[in-house]
């Protein structure tokens, strides 16, 4: 304690001279590296980067991004061994050639005096884009796979593309899970001739983008890729905010497109879906531009519209023609609108108007929006205010045992204005590190790894979490940000996170200063990466052998767990991977890790904004008795070996405390004479996407719920194949027997679409989603055993979509 109090004195006398990110002592190791002397932080400026506005300075920041022998280039596909940080200093990097990325890189400016990107006038415009995430290789395909671009960020940065003449990108972005853009300004030429775009991403599964501005250019953004969360987008004076190039689920919320021509033009034939919402267009001629002709009953092209406002916008909706199909209203009004198939539950009717009644649930809003918040930077805090893991004993070494060094750290930052920093580095840890009411935690950018090993997380009889956020009962505040939680080899028993607090300040979120815990970029990875003992040769897969599981790839009793006691806790860009393949492996080779349950929620006031849950055995996300719950856009694949075993094997089903669904129940409901019957021979033992249980007020903006295989082969997920990976995936329901029964005969009497308070239905629940989307299943929602959705009523693009679902 002496030690620590003396060093406490010691920072804080240091003065304050900036970011505390770039003064910080950079100890951060990367373990699994054979290279012993590798370095995690690069200040690009002491790779010989000016920032004067004058010098090229992109061969110093390529330099600074390659160096160490990381993963870029042809030949490295992907790799958690080679993690980086590039930090920008205030300045103007003048740039002639691109920026190249390389994978498992965290690109961070300065927040207080944003660093800025400049293309120089002679910059080829032939290139993608200055800022080139993940370049194109000569054979005509990405250097990375966009679908296993994982673990990067980029903040606070501007780029300005200003000085070029001619086409010009400033960034390429193929994305997927565990990525985010934030805090970043575009500025775009518009003159004549020029075709300027700020963000060009084509493809992946992503992900987030946050608090982003886009001045002028031909084009803010062109976005296609499978699902994203988008939020707080600011365009001013583009010709078209934003072009949806593709998708199959889309979230926008809190955008603000002033003086551009058009807004949202999602008119190519391959958009599945788009939710608007929280919005405003202000000056904009045409809002936004569809191709989906009246009365088709297809999923193509679902959009949902809910809080937006018009200000001067004479069309809200148009065909590519230019037809209008809705015109602005004059005075501004806000309107909410459906265009696509909606189940209330019963469906599906075609709608396209305004007449949808959404619940739209107070408790979820701050005044008229729902809430948000972004992942805090600490921009005002000097680097005397944070307690770095490393100082205080803890090795991150991998090897040595952490956990005593890490449940003082906490100890030691809780009730203070300290914030704990862990340097990146795998702290091996051999019991619970519990984190106490009113800590504030931040990783070193998604290299600080917290890995959970031993005999104490090995019996599935007695689950223990890795990481425990306050005990159940406890009340305050958190703030937890870019930190991994894993586990090593046979851990059979581990939770990755169990949150318990209660954080009663934000009960009235409307007044300021009382918000919702956070956790922003706090990821559950298990198995896939080096360290983890659960890789290409310990994993391998087995679809030839039936039911085959190996002991040591059991990795894990439930990946994350938000239990009755929590309340008000604000989640975004979560990523809660069972490792389907080995991002060490040079071919990324798939393995056949075991964890049983994915994200359970049974609290109260919980956002989920950005997130996936992936490969559990049970299910992704369950909801069991919660109360005020908001997610989107989110998105679950169902394990690839399944059905072989098939759930819930390896595991066995904990009835009473879990509420873990029965599938020998679920597989053997009795066929409803006045609802649909499944179609096929689909397997009926595979992990459920979605369970929703006794859960009231609950708001799915956007879900996509993937199955593309069965025993490890994608046959069954095409529509040729009848989308038959499995029978049902999405189940909405209740524990109440007797509620049960009367449900469905309820709703009929109703008869009514989107009535009614939303304080619980007729069931004791009450759940909305928007813009479903699902692959390889046969239901795509089941109510209390009945299967009220089909994926060919709904056919859209590779993906089914229906619009709204309630129940
Ligand atoms: C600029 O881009 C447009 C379309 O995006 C393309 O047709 C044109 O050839 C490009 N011009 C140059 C000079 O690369
Ligand atoms: C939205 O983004 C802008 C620009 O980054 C930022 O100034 C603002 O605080 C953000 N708003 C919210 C609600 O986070
Ligand atoms: C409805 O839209 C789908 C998808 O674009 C198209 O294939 C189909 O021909 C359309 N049907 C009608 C009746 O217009
Ligand atoms: C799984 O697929 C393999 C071929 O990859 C086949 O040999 C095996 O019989 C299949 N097993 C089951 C249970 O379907
Ligand atoms: C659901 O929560 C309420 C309190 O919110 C509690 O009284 C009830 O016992 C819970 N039900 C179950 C099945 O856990
Ligand atoms: C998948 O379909 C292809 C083409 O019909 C067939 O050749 C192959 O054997 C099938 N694979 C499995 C595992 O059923």
């Amino acid at each position: 304690m002496r030690a620590i109090s003396a060093l406490l004195l010691t920072m804080a006398s240091c003065a304050w001279t900036g970011f505390w990110m770039e003064n910080i002592r950079h100890q951060g190791l990367a373990p699994f590296n054979p290279d012993k002397s590798y370095v995690v932080f690069r200040n690009v400026k002491d790779f010989g980067a000016k920032g004067d506005g004058v010098t090229d300075d992109a061969p110093a920041i390529n330099a600074a991004i390659s160096s160490g022998n990381r993963c870029g280039g042809p030949s490295c596909v992907g790799s958690t061994t080679t993690p980086a940080v590039v930090y920008f200093p205030p300045g103007t990097y003048l740039i002639n050639s691109p920026i190249v990325d390389f994978y498992y890189t965290q690109i961070v400016g300065d927040p207080n005096d944003m660093p800025i990107i400049k293309g120089a006038a002679t910059f080829p415009t032939e290139a993608i884009a200055m800022f080139d995430g993940d370049p194109y290789l000569r054979n005509g395909y990405l250097n990375f796979q966009s679908t296993n671009v994982f673990f990067r960020q980029l903040r606070n940065i501007i780029f300005d593309t200003t000085d070029i003449r001619g086409n010009a990108t400033a960034l390429h972005w193929p994305s997927s899970q565990a990525t985010s853009i934030q805090n970043c300004v575009f500025r775009l030429s518009s003159r004549e001739g020029d075709i300027h775009t700020g963000i060009f991403m084509e493809e992946g599964s992503g992900g987030l983008v946050t608090d982003l501005v886009f001045i002028g250019g031909k084009y803010g953004a062109r976005f296609g890729n499978q699902q994203y969360t988008m939020r707080n987008l600011s365009f001013y004076g583009c010709g078209t905010a934003i072009q949806q190039i593709w998708n199959w689920g889309w979230t926008y919320k809190s955008l603000k497109i002033v003086d551009c021509d058009v807004g949202i033009d999602m008119s190519s034939w391959d958009v599945g879906s788009v939710i608007l919402l929280d919005s405003k267009f202000v000056n904009v001629k045409t809002a936004m531009i569809t191709s989906r002709n009246p009365g088709n009953a297809t999923g193509l092209g679902s959009l949902v519209i809910q809080n937006v406002v018009y200000q001067n916008v004479p069309v809200v909706l148009a065909n590519p023609q230019g037809q209008p199909y809705l015109l602005g209203e004059a005075n501004g009004a806000v309107a909410d609108n459906v265009q696509g198939n909606v189940y209330a539950p019963r469906g599906p009717r075609l709608m396209e108007g305004r007449d949808f009644a959404f619940s739209q649930p107070p408790t979820l809003k701050t005044g008229d929006l729902y809430y948000e918040r972004s992942k805090p930077q600490y921009g005002n805090l000097p680097a005397s205010s944070f307690l770095s893991a490393r100082d205080l004993g803890a090795r991150g070494d991998g090897v040595s045992d952490d956990t005593a060094a890490l449940n003082v750290l906490f100890q030691q930052v809780a009730n203070t204005p300290y914030v704990a920093f862990l340097d990146s580095g795998v702290y091996k840890v051999t019991d619970t590190i519990y984190v106490p009411p009113n800590t504030r935690i931040v990783g070193e950018p998604l290299s600080a790894i917290i890995m959970g090993a031993g005999k104490k997380f090995a019996d599935a009889n007695r689950p223990r979490p890795v990481v425990q956020v306050a005990h159940p009962g406890e009340i305050g505040y958190v703030e937890m940000s870019d930190i991994i939680v894993s586990t090593q080899g046979a851990t059979a028993g581990a939770i990755g996170i169990e949150y318990n607090l209660n954080t009663p300040a934000a009960e009235s979120i409307c007044s300021p200063g009382a918000p919702p815990s956070g956790l922003w970029d706090v990821h559950v990875r298990i198995g896939g990466f080096t360290g983890s003992q659960l890789q290409v040769a310990d994993c391998a897969i087995t679809p030839d052998q039936p039911n085959l599981v190996k002991a040591n790839c059991i990795a894990g009793f439930m990946s994350m767990h938000v239990t009755p006691s929590a309340r008000n806790l604000y989640m975004e860009n979560n990523w809660i991977w069972v490792a389907d393949h080995d991002i060490d492996d040079p071919r990324n080779t798939r393995v056949s890790i075991f964890v049983a349950r994915g994200l359970l929620i049974e609290g109260t006031r919980i956002w989920l904004v950005g997130s996936s849950v992936e490969h559990h055995t049970l299910y992704q996300y369950q909801l069991v008795n919660a109360t005020d719950v908001w997610m989107g856009q989110i998105q679950t694949e169902t394990p690839y070996y399944q059905p072989n075993p098939p759930a819930p094997f390896p595991f066995t089903r904990l009835s009473h405390r879990l509420h873990d669904p029965d599938f020998a129940v679920d597989c053997s409901r009795p066929a409803n004479p006045s609802a649909m019957t499944l179609s096929g021979n689909a397997p009926c033992s595979m992990a459920w996407g979605l369970r929703v249980l006794d859960s009231k007020n609950v708001v799915v903006f956007g879900a996509g719920l993937y199955s593309f295989f069965n025993n490890y082969s994608t046959n069954c997920s095409t529509v040729f194949s009848g989308e038959n990976c499995q029978a049902r995936i999405f189940w909405v329901g209740t524990t109440n027997p007797s509620i049960a029964h009367s449900l469905l005969a309820k709703e009929g009497e109703k008869g009514k679409l989107g009535h009614g308070p939303f304080t619980g239905g007729p069931g004791g629940f009450s759940v909305e989603v928007y813009n479903l989307d699902t692959i390889g299943s046969v239901s795509m929602a089941t109510l209390q055993g009945y299967d009220m959705a089909m994926w060919d009523q709904n056919v859209a693009t590779f993906a089914s979509t229906l619009a709204v679902f309630k129940a």
